[in-house]
C-alpha cells in the first residue's frame, strides 16, 4: 500500500467562474515521482467518468460506453507523445499556416483480454492502423503472469507500439509484454502504454525497469489488496466490459 500521505486527499473540482466554496471536493490521482508516468489532468469530467466506472451498481452497457470515452482522451493524450515534423499548408483564402504532421510508422499491441477493449477507441483516432496482440493472463492465485501467445506486425521493430491494457496492477502482465516487445527489436523509447487505472507499486516498477518507456494513465490509485487488486479501482475490467 502506497502510504496516504503520497495522495491528494481531496481536491475540488470544477469550472473557473465557481467560487473555490460551491465546487465538489473529489478525491483525485495520486501524485506519483516518475518522469516517464504521465497523468492525465484531474478534470471534472475525467473525474465523473471515473465515477461511474468505478461504480459496482454500473451496468454492462454504462460500463462500457463511460470506459470507452475515457479511453479515447487516453489515445488522443498518448498520440501527444509522437514526433511531428513542420508542415505548411495554404488555407482557402490564400494564407500560409505553419503547422505540423505526424511522422513515423505506428501501430497498436493490446494485451488480452481486457486491453483489446481499447482498440475501438485506437482505430478511431488512427483510421486502419495495424494492431498486434499478446495473450498474457495472470494467475488468479499467485497474480503471476503467464504468455500464451503473440501475434505482432511482422515490421513492429520499426513502429512507435501504444501499448494498451486498462489495468496496470503488480505491473507483472505489462512488463512481461514489454518484454516481448524488446525481443522483437522495438527500442525501449518507443514504447507507450496507455492505462486506465494504475496503482503506485506498478507504475514504480514500470518507471524502475524501463525508465525511457512512457506511461499515459488516468489515474493512480491508493494501492493494491491482498489480492493484488486496485483499491479503490473498479473491480475486474475484463468481466465487467465482456461478461458480467
Ligand atoms: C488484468 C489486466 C492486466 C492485469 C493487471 O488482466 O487487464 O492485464 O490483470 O495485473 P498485473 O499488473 O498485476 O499483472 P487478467 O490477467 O485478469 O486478464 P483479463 O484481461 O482476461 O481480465
Ligand atoms: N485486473 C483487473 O481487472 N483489476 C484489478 O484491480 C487488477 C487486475
Amino acid at each position: 500500500m502506497a502510504p496516504k500521505e503520497t495522495r491528494a486527499p481531496s481536491e475540488s473540482l470544477g469550472p473557473a467562474y465557481k467560487p473555490d466554496i460551491e465546487k465538489p471536493i473529489a478525491t483525485v490521482s495520486t501524485k506519483v515521482p516518475h518522469e516517464n508516468v504521465h497523468v492525465l489532468s484531474q478534470t471534472p469530467q475525467l473525474i465523473a467518468l471515473l465515477t461511474m466506472i468505478r461504480d459496482r451498481r454500473t451496468n454492462r452497457a454504462d460500463f462500457i460506453f463511460y470506459s470507452n470515452r475515457i479511453i479515447r482522451l487516453l489515445i488522443e493524450s498518448g498520440l501527444n507523445h509522437l514526433p511531428t515534423l513542420p508542415h505548411e499548408v495554404m488555407t482557402p483564402v490564400g494564407k500560409t499556416y505553419a503547422g505540423v504532421k505526424f511522422e513515423g510508422k505506428i501501430c497498436g499491441v493490446s494485451i488480452m483480454r481486457a486491453g483489446e477493449a481499447m482498440e475501438q477507441g485506437l482505430r478511431d483516432c488512427c483510421r486502419s492502423v495495424r494492431i498486434g496482440k499478446i495473450l498474457i493472463q495472470r494467475d488468479e492465485e499467485t497474480s503471476k503472469p503467464r504468455l500464451f501467445y503473440e501475434k505482432l506486425p511482422a515490421d513492429v521493430k520499426d513502429r512507435w507500439v501504444l501499448l494498451l491494457d486498462p489495468m496496470l496492477a503488480t505491473g507483472g502482465s505489462a512488463l512481461m509484454a514489454v518484454d516481448v516487445l524488446l525481443s522483437k527489436g522495438v527500442p525501449e523509447e518507443r514504447i507507450l502504454f496507455l492505462n486506465l487505472i494504475a496503482s503506485p507499486e506498478g507504475a514504480a516498477n514500470f518507471a524502475n525497469k524501463f525508465p525511457k518507456l512512457r506511461v499515459v494513465t488516468a489515474f493512480v490509485d491508493e494501492g493494491l489488496d491482498e489480492k493484488n487488486y486496485i483499491v479503490p479501482g473498479l473491480g475486474d475490467f475484463g468481466d465487467r466490459f465482456y461478461t458480467l
